[in-house]
């Protein structure tokens, strides 16, 4: 396999579909088959789920893990930090090869502080919301982060029901981002989901158990990638 990482920012001028396959949802005894399930597939990006059991009531993995990974697959590497302390380790997960941070809005005090921090580290910079938290909490810092990610169902776990809830504030957020920004959504997005989530202007589809979940990964990826394409905006 090629692991040049030619693709090393969110091509964030590219208005195309992006589906992010989730890691959390593969075979843990055998992450590296599990991302070369991917090849061929229309995929350029991979969704690492970090959780720290204080933010999220679970833990996943870290950046050991990362590392490991990174010389195997030229994916981008999509960092989701659901982490309490997001400025303390993003530097080690940048070293370990993640292209593109982002953390919840949640945990920080001074968002623009993390927000400089993580770009000064050399990556693209997302802020996350959680599926009851409002717009306004990240109004500061929304002319300054490169991604917006809304959950779709509260963090710490895969495989859980898409909360349609969050499609209105989906929707309010694309009105407000520049074409640049890209609009991330996570949680229960799967065939039956995603073009609600299209339509209402999400641009970047994580999906785990969609995907990794199926017996042909590489084709459920094809066929989300049809289903919102189709409806996108
Ligand atoms: C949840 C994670 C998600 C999760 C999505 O805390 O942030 O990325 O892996 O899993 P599915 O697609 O199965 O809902
Ligand atoms: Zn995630």
């Amino acid at each position: 396999m090629n692991c040049d990482r030619a693709n090393s920012s969110f091509a964030l001028s590219d208005p195309s579909i992006r589906i992010a396959p989730s890691l959390l949802a593969a075979d843990f005894s055998r992450l590296r088959e599990s991302v070369d399930a991917l090849a061929g597939a229309d995929v350029d990006t991979l969704h690492l789920d970090v959780m720290d059991g204080h933010f999220v009531p679970n833990i996943s993995f870290g950046v050991p893990v990362i590392r490991s990974l990174r010389p195997h697959t030229s994916l981008f590497f999509d960092a989701h930090l659901m982490i309490q302390e997001p400025k303390r380790y993003a530097e080690a997960f940048v070293k370990a090869g993640c292209d593109h941070i982002t953390f919840h809005i949640e945990v920080v005090d001074n968002p623009a502080d993390v927000v400089r921090h993580i770009r000064d580290l050399g990556v693209s910079v997302g802020v996350c919301l959680n599926p009851t938290t409002e717009i306004e909490t990240i109004e500061s810092i929304l002319d300054a982060v490169d991604m917006v990610l809304v959950m779709s169902v509260w963090p710490g776990f895969g495989g859980q029901s898409f909360m349609a809830e969050v499609l209105p504030k989906v929707e309010r957020l694309r009105s407000r981002l520049k074409p640049n920004q890209r609009l991330e959504i996570d949680g229960g997005i799967a065939p039956d989901t995603i073009e609600a989530a299209a339509r209402a202007g999400a641009d970047t589809f994580v999906a785990g158990t969609a995907v990794f979940g199926q017996a042909d990964p590489a084709a459920a990826v094809g066929n989300l990638h049809n289903l919102a394409s189709r409806v996108a905006r």
